[in-house]
């Protein structure tokens, strides 16, 4: 059952700058942990930033389950996100403190899921989108061998890939969970010298790619390119988009990317949304859908798919990629 977002008051437990691009905030939240998914965002407001108003969407980079009291309530439990200071929200955010509070809402979106009947998910992250593929390898590890149907064994493999070496984070944990990652530096300065996506192309033509699924985040010129790779070798694939946001909750379009609109040959051209209130939480998806579908002289049907709402995980080859 779909559990509704929570909106609290999340404790600062520990905030650490992690690379000079990094930080990591941990917060006390055992509400949201209780069934924050590997791939959901939380939505962060920080309450002095007026310009402007809106919360900052963040990954979880770690969800600590939330144990039930005996007595009743809910003991421990919270999530971290990894952030990178891009801009004014980010950079207030580096400023708060251990023991603070912030007003968070949360788990939202659709997270990750697991592609059924496949040995090896490979998992390729860039940047600072290693973090949100961060909680989904400790849960695709800890089924390994365990597989729904059989005692499959499941390999997990992880690719990771940044600018240069202090771009590439979660080594550590990765390592923990006891798996080996590959790593790729645009300079060189870690792992092999090239993009994440030529380590993917490899690991593709290099093993049996059958019965492989992927599991992609990081910026959207790396993310067209896994979903070609995939598509090259029919493989499915998942991808985390990234889209600027405003209410998170699916009532603004501000999110909106265009998704291939199937089946609608025979649709007459519509407008395209203008990013203002064009729907509300509770407007049926399938309407909001068929309203949508829009048509550019020749080019694929599409539709404005909401990244916060039906997002921010998608089948990469329902993605216009542009
Ligand atoms: C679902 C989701 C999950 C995210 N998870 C993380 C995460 O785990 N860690 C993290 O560091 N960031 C994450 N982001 C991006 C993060 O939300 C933005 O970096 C942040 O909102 C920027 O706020 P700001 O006020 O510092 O920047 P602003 O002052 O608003 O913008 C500064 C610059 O950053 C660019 N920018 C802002 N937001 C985005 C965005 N969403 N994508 C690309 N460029 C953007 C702007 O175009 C501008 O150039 C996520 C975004 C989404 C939608
Ligand atoms: S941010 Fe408002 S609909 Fe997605």
């Amino acid at each position: 059952m779909k559990k509704d977002p929570k909106e609290i008051k999340g404790k600062i437990v520990d905030h650490r700058r992690v690379t000079p691009e990094y930080y990591v905030l941990k917060i006390q939240a055992p509400e949201i942990a209780l069934s924050a998914r590997p791939g959901q965002f939380i939505m962060v407001r920080l309450d002095d930033l007026h310009d402007p108003l809106l919360r900052r969407p963040f990954s979880f980079s770690r969800i600590l389950p939330s144990k039930k009291k005996p007595g009743g309530g809910l003991a421990e439990g919270g999530f971290e996100v990894c952030y990178q200071v891009v801009g004014r929200g980010t950079a207030r955010m580096t400023r708060l403190r251990k023991g603070e509070r912030v007003d968070i809402l949360g788990p939202l979106g659709r997270g990750f899921w697991r592609e059924e009947g496949v040995e090896r998910q490979l998992l390729i992250g860039g940047g600072i989108g290693i973090a949100p593929l961060l909680p989904w390898a400790e849960e695709l590890a800890g089924k390994k061998g365990s597989a729904k149907g059989g005692a499959k064994e499941i390999r997990v493999e992880i690719l990771l890939g940044g600018k240069n070496s202090d771009r590439v984070l979660g080594v550590r944990e990765i390592k923990k969970l006891g798996l080996e990652p590959q790593i790729a530096t645009e300079d060189g300065s870690l792992g092999l010298p090239g993009m994440v996506t030529d380590l993917l192309e490899r690991e593709l033509l290099s093993k049996s790619h059958k019965s492989t699924a992927i599991y992609a985040c990081g910026p959207m010129p790396m993310l067209a390119r896994v979903a070609q790779v995939a598509e090259q070798f029919d493989v499915p694939c998942q991808v985390l988009l990234e889209s600027r946001m405003a209410c998170g909750v699916g009532a603004c379009l501000g999110c909106a990317v265009k998704i291939r609109a199937e089946g609608k040959d025979q649709m007459e051209p519509t407008s395209a949304p203008q990013g203002g209130l064009c729907g509300s939480e509770e407007e049926p998806e399938k309407s909001l859908r068929e309203e949508m579908a829009v048509r550019i002289s020749g080019a694929p049907f599409f539709r404005y798919g909401r990244v916060c709402k039906e997002g921010p995980v998608f089948r990469a080859q329902e993605i216009l990629w542009e």
